[in-house]
């Protein structure tokens, strides 16, 4: 028990959440939808707001007077409350709006400033990815561990590049131009949620992105960590909360992907 929180019940709580809401996007996955633009390139569709609602009302009713921060609802301001839930309820919206399948819910829930729980679920493909601080992480029930790749030669690395198109933007094609010089190759998949549970399940070697927010990586990083990986930011301190300058690997590359990421000095 933390904070009066069982962890195991709520882990449960989370996994069950996250594929009532893989069940409402999945509703309207291939739909005509209605986009609009929070930016230039950045969407919103009915599907994120009505997964976030679901997600939102059952926290609530659950656990009264724990704080959520959800992306599209959030006002910019990072309480400290003792529990804190942190949800996207749709990741991977430019993918969904285009029906390609790489798409997920992620739901963390934070004791304390740290995390306790975290889910990812991808409807399209029926994977649920779920860890609890200290009991390992698994997809679809069974335990999952990164890859033993000890060279960036032989290394497969995921990354994503800003909405924004600015410096940081310029600087991250510079990187994937530096890390795939290296490496046996790089994908971009578009959903950052994913990205840190391939790590977790060996799929990709590591993955590291410039400018995130912490619904996308929240569920990811403690996913990962559970699973054997490492995470931090760009020169070795805890991850940010903040989304920023993200590394996640299965630990035997870390320093090697930290060497290139030093040299980037990304303001922003
Ligand atoms: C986005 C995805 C993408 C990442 C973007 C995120 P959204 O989340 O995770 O991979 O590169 O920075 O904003 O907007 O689809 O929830
Ligand atoms: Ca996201
Ligand atoms: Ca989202």
């Amino acid at each position: 028990m933390t904070a009066g929180i069982d962890p195991a019940e709520a882990l449960d709580f989370a996994s069950r959440l996250a594929v009532e809401a893989g069940g409402i996007i999945s509703a309207h996955f291939g739909q005509v939808l209605e986009v609009r633009h929070k930016g230039t390139v950045d969407l919103v569709t009915d599907a994120d707001l009505a997964s976030e609602k679901a997600i939102l009302a059952a926290i609530t009713a659950r656990y009264p007077g724990h704080h959520i921060i959800s992306e599209e609802s959030h006002t910019g301001t990072v309480s400290e409350a003792t529990c804190r839930w942190v949800v996207d309820p749709l990741d991977g919206t430019t993918n969904f709006v285009h029906g390609l399948p790489l798409f997920a819910v992620s739901i963390a829930l934070q004791i304390d400033g740290r995390t306790e729980v975290g889910v990812v679920y991808n409807p399209a493909q029926n994977e649920l990815y779920a860890a609890r601080s200290g009991a390992g992480a698994t997809l679809n029930g069974e335990p999952i561990h990164v890859s033993a790749t000890d060279a960036l030669q032989e290394a497969l690395f995921v990354t994503g590049f800003p909405y924004s198109r600015d410096d940081v933007f310029q600087r991250s094609f510079d990187l994937w131009h530096e890390f795939y010089n290296r490496c046996q190759g790089g994908r971009r998949l578009g959903a950052a949620a994913l990205d840190c549970c391939y790590v977790a399940a060996g799929r990709f070697d590591f993955f590291y992105e410039a400018a995130l927010k912490p619904w996308d990586i929240c569920a990811g990083d403690l996913i990962c960590r559970e699973a054997g990986g490492r995470t931090s930011d760009w020169s070795d301190e805890a991850l940010p909360f903040d989304g920023s300058r993200v590394l996640m690997s299965n630990g035997h590359l870390h320093e090697a992907a930290l060497e290139v990421l030093g040299g980037a000095a990304l303001e922003g």
